[in-house]
């Protein structure tokens, strides 16, 4: 099986827990990320004493996670649930008896154990200890529950153990385990049930003449992340696009449009969604006239007209549905919460997301976010610095509660 296509760009997390055959789990790590993978490793306590995270952290290029209170208390603390529903696939590897055990009874004391409760996105676990511990009936009992409740176990193959036992136990070769998670990648389906979201996202383009185009910096980054945790969290979405070369989230409708006007016209046809999330930097104008051939260079300056396109959140805080949602984004380099004020009343909406591309941590591309989200009833939620992914999902939590819990 070629797992090479499969894998590239899914997200993994990793939870190693305290047994002997950590070491091999470097190796899975190893071979996920070369397979184009993202991973997350998440170690329990006791895990440390058989693998560092200097090494985990290198090769996964991630900050290793153990503890669900982090010692810097920067607003992380809702990583449990947002790496729960980042990840396409959580393997378990190696899953002691002990962890076994807290996965069946619910017990959450690590992030491994926290972010397991939490996930949404199937499970493979891959269980490794000495014969006489494996097959236990308490043991087995475990691995019969997690297989009933749908998580893929991984049979421990027979060979020579760390015990000097001979026996069931072993942890399966990494080469194993990636080969699993493919076909299990392979076979999840994307739900497509649940409340309509409406996303849109990037730039768009206004055409000067026939070669010549206006645009601005947006990446699409932000909207087709807040697209694809839509999607994760049970939405049907549909992502109305600006020119991008961004790959359409896993079970999301996708329509590409390229001007302010067919952007204009797409979100009209698709109004009525429950929520809408006006992510896209929308051209505020337009060539008054395209030039039908290639405007001619002359000798001195050109004065070029520009015309208002329309205002898409404005028109949709006219005509909406009092029960929909409805969340813009503003971003500004100056007066940036005046002008987000300005925005949230003005045009009606529910929520205005701020951010400002000059402060650190913050604005165009595939990096991070910093964003304050300023709502309809006088709240005022700033965000901490974290990954687009992250926002996308922080951003869902604030100003979804209510229908993020129902799906
Ligand atoms: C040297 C050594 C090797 C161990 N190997 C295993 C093992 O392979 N599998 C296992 O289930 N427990 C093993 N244990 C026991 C676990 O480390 C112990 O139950 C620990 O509390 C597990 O914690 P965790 O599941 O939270 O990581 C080992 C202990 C020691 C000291």
């Amino acid at each position: 099986m070629n797992a090479k296509s499969r894998l590239n760009g899914k997200r993994f997390v990793v939870g190693i827990s305290g047994g002997i055959a950590a070491y091999k789990s470097v190796e899975l790590v190893r071979m996920l990320r070369r397979e184009g993978a993202e991973v997350q490793v998440l170690l329990t306590p006791d895990a440390h004493r058989f693998v560092t995270p200097l090494t985990l952290g290198t090769l996964s290029e991630r900050e290793v996670l153990t503890e669900i209170f982090p010692a810097n208390e920067n607003g992380s603390w809702t990583k449990h649930v947002h790496l729960g529903l980042w990840a396409d696939l959580m393997i378990v590897a190696p899953a002691t008896a002990n962890t076994l055990s807290k996965l069946v009874s619910g017990v959450c004391d690590s992030m491994l154990t926290a972010v397991a409760l939490s996930a949404r996105c199937p499970m493979l676990v891959c269980p490794a200890m000495d014969h006489d511990m494996y097959e236990h009936p308490s043991t087995q009992d475990n691995l019969e529950t997690l297989r009933s409740r749908g998580t893929t176990v991984m049979d421990a193959p027979e060979g020579l153990l760390a015990s000097g036992l001979t026996g069931k136990g072993r942890l399966p070769e990494p080469v194993d385990i990636v080969s699993t998670a493919a076909v299990i990648l392979a076979y999840s389906t994307p739900r497509s049930s649940g409340p309509q979201v409406l996303v849109t996202a990037g730039p768009t383009r206004e055409s000067l003449d026939p070669v010549r185009y206006i645009t601005n910096r947006s990446s699409g980054t932000m909207g087709f992340e807040l697209a694809r945790a839509a999607q994760r969290l049970g939405y049907q979405v549909t992502l109305v696009a600006g020119p991008t070369a961004l790959e359409t989230p896993e079970g999301v409708a996708r329509v590409d449009v390229e001007t302010a006007r067919e952007m204009h016209r797409v979100v009209m046809d698709n109004r009525n969604a429950d929520v809408i999330i006006m992510a896209a930097a929308v051209a505020d104008y337009e060539a008054g006239e395209v030039a039908g051939d290639k405007i001619k260079k002359g000798d001195g300056d050109l004065t070029l007209t520009l015309r208002r396109t329309p205002d898409i959140l404005r028109e949709l805080g006219t005509l909406r549905r009092e029960d929909q949602v409805l969340i813009g984004f503003a971003l500004e380099t100056r007066d940036a919460e005046k002008g987000a004020l300005n925005k949230l009343h003005g045009k009606n909406v529910d929520w205005i997301v701020l951010n400002n591309p000059t402060e650190a941590g913050a604005g165009f591309g595939p990096g991070t976010n910093k964003v304050t989200l300023f709502g309809r009833d006088g709240s005022v939620e700033p965000l901490p610095t974290m990954s687009k992914a992250d926002v996308a999902l922080a951003i869902l939590g604030v100003a979804l509660p209510d229908i993020s819990r129902e799906a």
